[in-house]
């Protein structure tokens, strides 16, 4: 009986110890796999600060077109990390098209997690969206939606008498993309020379009371437009301008905004029309200066980030005075008044050709950057054409990162 127990026991010690060695085998094997592929993934992944390298299995799912390495590769460091969607929103009305669909190629091209555009234009634009879109859908980074020009369904007649609809619907995004957390609004006329990613995570640095971001609408206030003109509120020392408008729209729903028409607070839905009412006879840039008295009051849920975020003519037009971008470069280009599309400031025009002339699988070195050079050496004789390599800074970078993302493994 004795001897069975003592055998049972050798046996019961045999077993351990081979469990332990297997274990141990396993572990070595692991360690092994990590070193290698999986080790090089997560090398590539911590060398993108803007992206968490959590993984959740989450986003793209299928592996790229065979003859765009560079897009295939990323699809798979998406698919290990998380992928937050980022959401944005555009406003496109009359001759448009080509424009917004530029601005869209750039939030495409350098962009790392996943974007879901919220299109909304006139009807006889629906069409060409859809069309160039859909030939886009094979990257698999960007979903789109298409609306028409809306009001919320909530008095819409009596909006639709007071408001312009394309001049003001941006007002209205909180309360029609219910769903959506947060937005960046840009207009039509935008071009990202750096990732959306990164203006996205300005939201993670609002304070407590921040619900939205923007940038100021001048840096000198010599040639400023409200602090010589303007006859209502604005906010700061020369108002903010919306063509680039970071949003928490979770917040901006939930506050009770002060205002100079009630003693009571009142929240979005409720403030846009007594506002216009009382001061309608005075805006001058519509839906930009209702925003200005809404923060002209409520300065605390502003968040004002750098001209380099919203880099408009006026920066360098008359001489230079965006001091961020000459330390950094454009972030993000903002070419109002048209400059796109004539030759009063070819600086602007060249960048927004070179963007639009370029498609997805082009080497954006020779096909990009280095035209695109040559062509800024013809506009010296501008005040923007002397900045002009503050113009490529980022772009360039943007480029390169790109480039880096994808070698970095193969
Ligand atoms: C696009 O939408 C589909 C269906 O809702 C979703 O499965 C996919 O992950 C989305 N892609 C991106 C890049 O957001
Ligand atoms: C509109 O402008 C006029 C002239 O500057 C001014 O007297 C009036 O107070 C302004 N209205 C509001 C609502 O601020
Ligand atoms: C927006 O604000 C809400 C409420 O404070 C918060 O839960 C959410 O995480 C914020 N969104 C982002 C993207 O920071
Ligand atoms: C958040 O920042 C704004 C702008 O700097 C400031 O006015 C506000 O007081 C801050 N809020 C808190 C809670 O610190
Ligand atoms: C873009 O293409 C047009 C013709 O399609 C050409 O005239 C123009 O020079 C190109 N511009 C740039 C900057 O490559």
């Amino acid at each position: 009986m004795r001897r069975y127990l003592r055998v049972l026991v050798l046996c019961l010690g045999c077993g351990f110890c081979s469990l332990l060695y297997a274990l141990n085998q396993l572990s070595v094997s692991l360690e092994e796999e990590e070193t290698g592929g999986g080790g090089k993934l997560k090398a590539a992944a911590a060398s993108w600060p803007t992206v968490s390298g959590r993984v959740d299995g989450k986003g793209a799912r299928s592996v790229g077109p065979k003859n765009h390495p560079g897009w295939s590769t990323r699809y798979r460091l998406m698919k290990t990390q998380s992928s937050e969607t980022m959401h944005l929103a555009v406003v496109a009305c009359g001759e448009r098209l080509e424009e917004t669909v530029t601005m869209i190629k750039s939030a495409i091209i350098f962009s790392i997690q996943p974007l879901q555009f919220h299109i909304f234009a006139e009807d006889h634009l629906h069409r060409g969206f859809k069309n160039i879109l859909n030939g886009w859908k094979f990257l698999q980074t960007f979903n789109y939606t298409i609306y028409p020009i809306t009001f919320p369904t909530e008095n819409a007649a009596e909006w639709k008498k007071l408001f312009k609809p394309c001049a003001s619907q941006r007002l209205f995004l909180p309360l029609i993309l219910k769903e959506v957390d947060s937005l960046l609004y840009v207009d039509t006329d935008i071009l990202f020379l750096r990732p959306v990613d990164d203006i996205w995570s300005l939201l993670k640095k609002f304070n407590s009371t921040q619900i939205a971001a923007m940038a100021p609408e001048h840096e000198e206030p010599r040639i400023g437009w409200y602090n010589r003109f303007a006859r209502h509120p604005y906010y700061g020392k020369t108002g903010i301008n919306s063509g680039v408008m970071l949003m928490n729209m979770t917040r901006m729903r939930r506050k009770y905004f002060k205002n100079d028409m009630t003693t009571a607070r009142l929240q979005w839905g409720e403030i846009l029309m007594p506002l216009l009412k009382k001061y309608k006879l005075n805006i001058t840039w519509g839906d930009q200066d209702l925003l200005n008295i809404m923060f002209f009051h409520n300065p605390e849920s502003l968040f004002v980030f750098p001209c380099h975020w919203n880099y408009r003519p006026d920066h360098c037009i008359y001489g230079s005075n965006c001091r961020e971008a000459e330390e950094e470069g454009i972030f993000i280009l903002h070419g109002n008044r048209g400059v796109y599309h004539d030759d009063k400031q070819p600086v602007f025009r060249a960048i927004y050709e070179a963007l639009r002339n370029c498609s997805f699988g082009d080497d954006k070195v020779h096909s990009l950057l280095y035209p695109l050079e040559l062509e800024l050496l013809k506009t010296v004789h501008t005040y923007c054409g002397k900045i002009h390599k503050i113009f490529t800074k980022q772009l360039t970078k943007s480029i390169r990162d790109s480039y880096n993302r994808p070698t970095k493994e193969s």
